[in-house]
């Protein structure tokens, strides 16, 4: 894809980086952080594969809940800044690197990875560009790693998830959350949802759940418990009272599973902020525990992309698991790319449902 300036103008080059257009692509490199108004599509050099390493042509990016908090400066994981946000997506693989089959050009990917996938094109170690799902549309595959990897990893590598049992998903119709509802219903659990409208309530009941509440209502967690009783297996995402309302309700022997807290609203500039923050940080008493039989457990994927042979095998297992099922994800709103800030202010609104997805 020629520099958009270059084509612009009608000139050969970028007027930026003055190379011929043909190496130059379009990109949201995050210099600043601030509110979704500094994501703004820039000219910046194609990137070229090195050892190891394949480059994908990308369809459709993802946009995570890990990239809003990155664009405010608020994750920790993130890379030190400048650099192109961007986690996951889709696409074709347009180039390898030395010491990786040529064969692989041309090949249908999904990409997960830490950064780098606002762009037309991405460049990343050759085991994370994973051979697309056959079955899945392109959006579907670029709607796939992160989500369905994080539902996985915390039901069923974590907390052992067994067919029959009890379990319940917050921020049910969120990416994370939809993504969780399919694969326990799947599995053969009675699932139940939490979310925070009347439209999430009914999306979340279509997956399969057997019942959902909202949980911004007082007497949501007293409805649950008198109504669903105590629950085996808690994948939570939200923080403060969700998680300390979500503690109470697990069965003996039960285990609940952190893997986010969106809840939480840390606002650099307001230190009354800070203390509403660690008041409202999941944190596992030991002593409660212990008097109760149930367990607090926590995930985070990236730290998993250090360790490639093991991602890999659990990967298989969710790929192999979703082909049987006909697991397909849920995709909320597609943005095109040089909206990507529209798309940030959409998902931080709390309306979106699914996976948002950037089309290139
Ligand atoms: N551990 C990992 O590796 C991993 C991977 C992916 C995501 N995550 C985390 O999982 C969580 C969900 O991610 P996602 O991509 O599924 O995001 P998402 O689709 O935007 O879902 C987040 C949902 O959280 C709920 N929420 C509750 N309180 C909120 C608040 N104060 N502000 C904003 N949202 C609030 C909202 O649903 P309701 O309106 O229904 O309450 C919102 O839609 C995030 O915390 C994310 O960082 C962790």
């Amino acid at each position: 894809m020629p520099c958009w300036r270059g084509r612009q103008s009608g000139r050969r080059n970028c007027c930026e980086k003055h190379l011929p257009y043909h190496l130059a692509m379009k990109a949201i490199v995050l210099r600043r952080t601030g509110r979704p108004n500094v994501l703004k599509p820039t000219d910046v050099p194609e990137p070229r594969p090195g050892t190891g390493e394949v480059r994908v042509q990308l369809h459709y990016s993802g946009v995570n809940y890990a990239e809003i908090l990155s664009r405010k400066g608020l994750y920790a994981w993130a890379p030190e800044r400048p650099y192109v946000l961007g986690m996951e997506g889709s696409g074709v693989i347009d180039s390898v690197g030395a010491g990786v089959d040529r064969s692989r050009v041309g090949q249908e990917v999904m990409v997960g990875t830490q950064s780098g996938c606002y762009a037309e094109k991405v460049v990343i170690p050759e085991e994370r560009a994973i051979p697309a799902v056959p079955s899945f549309a392109m959006e579907e595959n670029a709607a796939f790693p992160v989500n369905y990897m994080t539902a996985w990893v915390a039901l069923v590598e974590l907390a052992r998830l067994q067919e029959g049992e009890r379990v319940l998903i917050t921020a049910a119709a969120g990416g994370v959350g939809t993504a969780a509802v399919q694969l326990a219903a799947k599995l053969g659990c009675e699932v139940y949802g939490l979310a925070g409208s009347d439209e999430k309530l009914a999306l979340v009941r279509s997956l399969g759940s057997r019942d959902a509440l909202n949980y911004r209502a007082s007497d949501c967690f007293a409805r649950l418990s008198s109504s669903a009783g105590g629950f085996d297996v808690v994948l939570e995402t939200v923080g403060g009272r969700v998680y300390r309302e979500a503690t109470k309700l697990l069965n003996p022997f039960g285990r609940l599973v952190v893997a986010g807290f969106a809840g939480l609203d840390l606002k650099k500039w307001n230190p009354l902020s800070w203390w509403w923050t660690w008041r409202d940080m999941p944190r596992a008493k030991l002593l409660e525990m212990a008097e109760s039989s149930t367990g607090v457990m926590a995930t985070h994927l990236g730290y998993l992309l250090d360790d490639p042979a093991r991602l890999r095998a659990v990967f298989e297992r969710l790929r192999a698991f979703v082909t049987e099922q006909g697991v397909r994800p849920v995709i909320g709103r597609v943005y095109d790319f040089e909206r990507a800030g529209e798309a940030h202010a959409y998902v931080e609104s709390r309306r979106s449902v699914g996976k948002v997805l950037l089309r290139h």
